[in-house]
């Protein structure tokens, strides 16, 4: 028995794997004698005193459901320094020692907040949009991907039924790796990312055009959210090339559904690993995917990480989906 008391709590947009990674803490928490408190609706909880001890039945079947079971917000209530104290005063009159905060890095600039208010707290990086340079993965990721890839098979069957040319915008707000690798995975003609300049002309009616000259009769171009702009393309395209376009915004069906197995895996391994931090009274840091291992950085240096896009991985996509 540590006698310790710890948090687990969910912010910003859900992302699939984040139950797994709720259970994962819970779990460890229990396993070593401490008591865990499931946080409900982000930061918001922790000021309007939302909260429940969990035990290890609370966080049965659930590693397989997406969404949070804690619910998640986005608390602009919580941004005001007065509140973060306000939150630190409440984690301290409930004996809570320590909190996980699973989300972006929005909810890590929160975690530093509530740190520095007196409460360690460790993040957990759990978003659809990989979209946090500190680490190689975010859970959600590889689920919302894999939701893509089979909404645009199924766009490309009736795209190739009408010899069209499909525009499928994906999520990931200023990211684009979501857009990359589905475009990879479902041989895109041009994928459109905000990481790489593009020009209309060259990358994306010239394209076609060198496809076409090879016999191809319909096409897919996959469109990073941070892009945007595809209801405007398919029109260009049509007024161009004389090729039917439609465009699809695949929008929030990214966000559900189960996760996938490496959702489920990699959220376990960072809330296990949350949890020791906890357990050391370790605070101020992040969890993190580092050259494959599951490893964690201090929060602020994690924060001033700049995202690398992976070009060689676009280069790729760009010579084979010819
Ligand atoms: P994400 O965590 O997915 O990046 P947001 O940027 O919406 O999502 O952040 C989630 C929540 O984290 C915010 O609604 C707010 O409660 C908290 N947060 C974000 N930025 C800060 C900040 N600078 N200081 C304190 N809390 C913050
Ligand atoms: O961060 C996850 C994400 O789904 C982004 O891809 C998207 O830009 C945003 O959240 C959408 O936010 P909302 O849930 O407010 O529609």
């Amino acid at each position: 028995m540590t006698g310790k008391s710890i948090a687990v709590l969910t912010s910003g947009g859900d992302a699939p794997g984040m139950n797994a990674a709720v259970r994962a803490v819970v779990r460890t928490g229990i396993n070593m004698g401490m008591k865990v408190y499931g946080v409900y609706r982000g930061y918001n909880g922790l000021l309007n005193g939302d909260l429940e001890e969990m035990n290890l039945r609370s966080v049965s079947e659930i590693i397989g459901n997406g969404g949070t079971m804690l619910y998640t917000a986005r608390s602009e209530d919580f941004k005001k320094p007065e509140n973060q104290k306000k939150a630190a005063d409440f984690c301290r009159s409930k004996g809570i020692s320590g909190v996980v905060v699973i989300g972006g890095d929005g909810s890590f600039r929160g975690a530093r907040a509530l740190t520095n208010a007196g409460v360690n707290c460790i993040g957990v990086p759990g978003t659809i949009d990989n979209d946090i340079a500190c680490s190689e993965y975010t859970v959600g990721f590889d689920t919302a991907m894999n939701t893509a890839i089979q909404m645009v098979d199924r766009i490309r069957d009736t795209a190739q039924s009408h010899d069209r040319c499909s525009i499928v915008e994906v999520m990931g707000r200023h990211c684009g790796d979501i857009a990359l690798q589905t475009g990879i995975a479902t041989g895109a003609t041009a994928i459109l990312v905000p990481e790489i300049e593009f020009n209309i002309e060259r990358d994306v009616i010239t394209r076609i055009v060198n496809t076409q000259k090879t016999g191809k009769k319909h096409f897919i171009i996959v469109v990073a959210e941070g892009v945007g702009g595809v209801d405007d393309l398919a029109k260009y395209i049509e007024h161009r090339l004389g090729i039917e376009a439609r465009a699809t915004v695949l929008g929030h069906v990214q966000r559900g559904g189960s996760p996938t197995l490496r959702d489920r895996v990699v959220a376990s391994e960072m809330g296990y690993r949350a949890v020791k931090l906890l357990s050391q009274d370790i605070g101020n840091r992040v969890v993190v995917m580092r050259d494959g291992k599951i490893t964690d950085l201090d929060i602020t240096t994690a924060l001033d990480m700049e995202r690398v896009f992976d070009e060689d991985l676009y280069r790729i996509a760009m010579t084979i989906s010819i």
